[in-house]
């Protein structure tokens, strides 16, 4: 097949959709990959590297018009809605559920779309946005370690303090895949650690994981009112299925918090779960609600990409290779997980909770792509 990798346009994004390790695996499966000159630069990849590995560098025009299969980071930038045809497959995240131009470019040019972020297990996994929250938990803690120094703005307190001296407060609400991996960090910089979590099974889970280090408390608003008033830092890090996150944390306890303290949402991109939330850039992180540090980067592994570029495409990889080796229609019949990704298929849409966003017609992706699976 041959594969293109487009580069990202969107401002601040820096990561890229296939490392040269993972052009090597294509092509050594026999496809044909060409990668936009400079798509890479970001994360460290120098076109070179890609072309070593048997990738050919080309033009936008090449990537865009000679490809099946094109993989990418975001979602096509309005610039870019002028390329979407018949006759490709995207691969990328997408979140067209809150986008309806770029839902009705899609339909409008009769491409085929598969988001990352509705790529979904049996089990209710998605193994496409996990190494993404994993990224931005663990960067929550060290945001939080960060600004708690007195320079920046915050109590002036080293998180894990030094002996005789003791360390101070971290507490994550919500103990999902951010929040294990916020917990993580922290314990490794010394903190005491307390996860707010509702789901006893989850609490379970993290107990033997974590073997005990972190308290695990079960989340009430009069269990998060009184941790949040003793912390030093505070991780929102709740995750509500298909909707925006409940708002945990109203401002009177905000402004309860301890004088410097930090707050980071990393909820944020869900719409946040304090009332004093709004999305923050990674220009400009952070902003002072009461003498409490907030921290809402929306698009926190954009800080860190080549460990977010690498994170991405050990997951993507297999999907791409399935995709690739033999073609979308047999790959989605063999993988419910892929076929929960297609979004938009030959311009319809095949994804319902999209379709009802937007008031548009939901068409089943087997009356589309079912004809030709195998
Ligand atoms: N800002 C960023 O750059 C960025 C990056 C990745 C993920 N996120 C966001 O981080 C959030 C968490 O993602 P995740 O992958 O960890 O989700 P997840 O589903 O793995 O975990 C969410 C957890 O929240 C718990 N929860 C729900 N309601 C709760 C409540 N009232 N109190 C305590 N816990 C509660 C759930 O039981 C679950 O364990 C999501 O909103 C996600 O979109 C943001």
């Amino acid at each position: 097949m041959r594969i293109g990798v487009a580069k990202e346009i969107k401002p601040q994004e820096y990561r890229v959709a296939l490392t040269p390790a993972g052009a090597r695996e294509l092509v050594q499966r026999g496809h044909d990959v060409v990668v936009e000159r400079g798509a890479g630069a970001g994360s460290q990849f120098p076109d070179e590297h890609y072309e070593a590995n048997g990738a050919r560098i080309g033009t936008v025009d090449e990537v865009w018009e000679g490809s099946e299969l094109l993989l990418k980071v975001k979602e096509p930038v309005g610039s870019e809605y002028p390329r979407l045809r018949p006759g490709l497959v995207l691969f990328t995240y997408l979140h067209i559920a809150a986008d309806e131009p770029l839902t009705r470019a899609l339909v409008e040019s009769g491409i085929t779309a598969v988001a990352y972020e509705t790529v979904e297990t049996d089990d209710r996994r998605l193994p496409l946005l996990a190494p993404m929250s994993e990224v931005a938990g663990r960067l929550a803690a060290q945001a939080g370690a960060h600004y708690l120094e007195r320079p920046k703005g915050g109590r002036g307190l080293l998180l894990g303090g030094v002996a005789g001296v003791a360390p101070g407060k971290v507490v994550v609400i919500g103990g999902g895949i951010v929040g294990y991996n916020a917990a993580v960090i922290a314990l490794g910089l010394g903190a005491q650690v307390t996860i707010l979590e509702r789901s006893v099974d989850r609490m379970r889970h993290l107990e033997e994981t974590l073997h005990g280090r972190v308290s695990l408390v079960m989340s009430s608003t009069l269990q998060i009112e009184e941790s949040v008033r003793d912390a030093d830092v505070v991780i929102g890090a709740v995750l509500i299925p298909g909707a925006l996150a409940p708002k945990l944390l109203t401002r009177e306890m905000i402004t309860g918090m301890k004088n410097g303290s930090v707050f980071c949402d990393v909820a944020i991109d869900q719409g946040g779960c304090a009332e004093t939330s709004h999305p923050t850039t990674h220009d400009d992180p952070v902003y002072d609600v009461d003498g409490v540090i907030h921290y809402c980067v929306a698009n926190m592994p954009g800080a860190v990409p080549i460990t977010s570029t690498k994170a991405l495409t050990n997951v993507t990889l297999p999907y791409v290779e399935q995709i690739a080796d033999v073609g979308l229609a047999a790959a989605v019949a063999r993988d419910q997980a892929l076929a929960r990704g297609v979004n938009v298929a030959e311009g319809k849409i095949t994804y319902e909770a999209v379709a009802e966003a937007h008031g548009l017609e939901f068409t089943p992706l087997e009356d589309i792509l079912g004809a030709s699976a195998v």
